[in-house]
Parts: structure tokens; sequence; C-alpha cells
């Protein structure tokens, strides 16, 4: 808590603490994380030098001149050993990913379904949770498993289930490496909330929003840190996925942050027209065909109020990334089940918030610090101008958005 400012009841354990691999399991989670990383690190680096010293002089000879985008980079390394491995390697690791928590997720369901169902009756902290049993879940989520998850993000199996909630949870943490030595400057709370939340408030000193609403907010894991960064504001999360919402509320009740969490469409929200002084979202639109993209940003435009501001974490666009890169982002439209990615990358986010209704000239584009790893004190240089943010992907988040 920042200043204790809000209330901290403690009245109910945070469900994290049911989450009790044995010492097989938890060796299984941390081979899993190490061989993501050797895979992204190692073999990524063999396959981008395998690109630069025979990849692209091959297909130059063929066609004349280098890969010109990611697409023709994909051609050029098609069929080479060092990208099927890396690409062989990384698909399995993502679906051992889900697979390493999932054992240690079922043994203690029913008590972390005892206490989200708990939170949701007693809100201690003076949070909510809403759910809509009738709200159509759409189909860019419904019809086939992201990220390779088993059950994608909204799957329900028994009542009242939280199980996709902890395992999309536990499993980023073995996604990223964050298994207890890596979780954020407050050890529970998103990285990219706590960059995006800090550099808002570092950019903006007298911004001081009343309604905060994260959109796909999942758990609210990078909702979390702008309870910490703005207090006093009322905090909103919507999802579709009523097994995330369930997990995130119980979280965030046990942690003294009286968040507003939500099942609705995004597409369709609920709020009156400008409700929210600050609209954010981390990781959500890649995941969104282009066409609801839109309907969602113009959703942004109607529920923002004069004066707020928007901000989404997202992949870097196409515009902003060389050939190679451009194919690296890709990977995941090809091989992870995220077929709107690619289509989301090659638009220019600037050119959707306008045709939302933002006006052009209150638009940006950047890629910001991730606080963490950046340290408060280069964060405040970088804020200044006097310091260059690292790219995104290695120390830094791209954002876009506009000031309405
Ligand atoms: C990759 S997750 C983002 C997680 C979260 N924002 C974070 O930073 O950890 C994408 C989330 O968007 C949700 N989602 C997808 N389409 C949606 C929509 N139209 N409205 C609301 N939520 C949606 C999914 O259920 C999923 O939880």
């Amino acid at each position: 808590m920042p200043d204790g400012s809000l209330p901290n009841t403690q009245t109910l354990p945070d469900i994290d603490s049911y989450f009790r691999p044995t010492s097989n399991e938890r060796a299984r989670m941390g081979f899993v994380s190490a061989m993501r990383k050797h895979v992204l690190v190692e073999k990524q680096g063999e396959m981008k030098r395998e690109y630069e010293d025979i990849a692209v002089p091959a297909y130059k000879a063929k066609t004349g001149h280098a890969p010109r985008n990611g697409d023709e980079a994909e051609t050029a390394m098609d069929g080479r050993l060092v990208y099927s491995v890396y690409g062989a390697l990384r698909y399995n690791a993502q679906e051992m990913v889900w697979a390493s928590v999932q054992e240690p997720v079922e043994r203690t369901l029913p008590d972390m379904i005892s206490l989200a169902q708990k939170a949701a009756a007693e809100n201690p902290t003076g949070g909510s949770l809403r759910l809509d049993p009738t709200l159509e879940v759409p189909r860019y989520v419904s019809a086939l498993d992201v990220h390779l998850i088993p059950g994608c993000f909204h799957s329900e199996y028994t009542k009242d289930d939280v199980a996709q909630g902890a395992v999309v949870s536990f499993g980023g943490m073995v996604f990223s490496g964050a298994l207890g030595w890596r979780q954020g400057l407050k050890g529970k709370y998103g990285a990219v909330g706590e960059s995006v939340a800090h550099y808002i408030h570092s950019k903006y000193p007298d911004f001081k929003p009343k309604r905060i609403l994260d959109m796909g907010t999942a758990s609210g894991k990078n909702l979390m840190p702008y309870a910490d960064t703005f207090p006093g504001a009322e905090i909103y999360g919507i999802d579709v996925a009523a097994p995330l919402l369930r997990f995130g509320h119980a979280k965030a009740e046990a942690a003294g942050l009286p968040i507003h969490f939500s099942q609705q469409n995004a597409e369709t929200a609920d709020f009156p027209d400008g409700y929210f002084d600050l609209i954010v979202s981390s990781f959500f639109f890649h995941e969104v065909p282009v066409k609801s993209t839109k309907v969602i940003l113009k959703e942004c435009h109607r529920l923002l109020a004069k004066g707020g501001i928007m901000a989404h974490m997202e992949l870097p666009p196409r515009k902003s990334c060389t050939p190679y890169v451009n194919f690296f982002w890709d990977w995941d439209t090809l091989n992870n089940n995220e077929p709107a990615y690619s289509a989301f990358r090659a638009s220019d986010p600037t050119v959707l918030s306008t045709e939302a209704g933002f006006k052009a000239g209150t638009c940006f584009e950047l890629v910001i610090p991730n606080r963490a790893t950046f340290g408060d004190d280069n964060f405040a240089k970088f804020v200044k101008g006097e310091m260059p943010p690292p790219p995104h992907g290695g120390g830094g988040w791209f954002i876009f958005g506009s000031v309405k």
C-alpha cells in the first residue's frame, strides 16, 4: 500500500497461498521457465545469426533483394533446421507452461473456489464482482485455446470455477520465469501496469483520475498497480472470462484493493458516457480482430471523460520494427493460437485511434521503460527526455493512446 489510505482488512488469505506445488512440481515449473528462456535467448540468437549470415544472402540471390518485411523474412527462414528446432521447442515449452501448474491447481481447487465465493459474498475491502452468465463470449476467445491454454480464459467445468484464473495466473509466472524471484516491484503486481501507471503519473503530475478502467483485465494483475499510484480512484476491470475475474477479485479483496470487476465485452461496455478519466489495457488488442478493435476504441472514446487519458500497452506495430523483428514477433500468429496478432501489428495504432474519434494531435505512440528494471531515477530522466527507453521486449513496453 502506498500511504495506508486504502483499507487492508486482511480478513481473507491471498488465493496464491493455496497454490502449494510439491518439490517435484516446483522443479518441473523451474525447468519449463529455464527451457523457455533457453529457447528465446540461445536458440533465438542462433536463429538470428543464421538469418543474417545465410538466409538473407540466399534470399537475395533468389529474389534480387533482402527480405523487406516479416513475411519475407519468414519465407527466407522456412525449412531451416534452426527455425524448425526453435519453433518446436518454443511450442512445446508453451504447452508445458500450463501443464506444469495444472496438478497443483486441481489439488486445491475446492479451497480456492470456497475462498473466491467468500470474497464475492463479503467484499471485505469494498470491491465487487459482477458476473453475467448470459454474456456471449466472443468467438475470438471461445473458438480456440488462445496461447495454447487448455480451456482458454473462459471455460468453466464446475460451479463458481476459478481453475482457469489459477492456471493463467500461476502459468503466467512460469511463462515469465517469475517464480517468486521477479514479479514486479511489489512482488505481486504486473510489471506492465506498474510501468504504465508510473509513466502517466510522472508525465502528467496534475492528472488525478477519479475512475480508472482496465479492458481485458483477466485477473487484474496489471490493473492493481493503479490503486497504488492513484490512491482514492475508483478502479474497474472488465473481461469476458468469469473464472479469471473470480480469481482476481479474491486476490484484490485479500490485498486490500477495492477493485470492481465485471464480466463484460469491451465492445459493448455498460458504463455511461464519459464515466472514466483513465482507460488502460495490456496485452489485449493483439488477441482481438482488428474489426473488433475498432469497435472497442470507439467505446474507449465514448467512455472517456474530456481531458481523460487512454493508454494501451501492446506489441509494437510492424511499421516500427525490422523485417527480422517482425518475423520474430509474428511467430505467435502462426504457432500460438493468436490469429489476430499479425493483423493488429500490421495496423497503425494512431490511425485506429483517430478513426475511433480521438484527435490526431492528441495521440501518442512510444516505448516506455519497465519501471522495476530501469529504476525510478532513470525513469525520471526518461520522462524528461534525457534517457532513451530500452526496446520493447528488452526492458521496455510499447504503448499507444490519446489524451481526449
Ligand atoms: C492476454 S489476456 C490479457 C491479460 C491482462 N490484461 C494482463 O495484462 O495480464 C487477454 C484478455 O482479454 C480478454 N478479452 C478478450 N476479448 C475481450 C473482449 N471483447 N472484452 C473483454 N475482455 C476480452 C480475455 O478473456 C483475456 O483475459
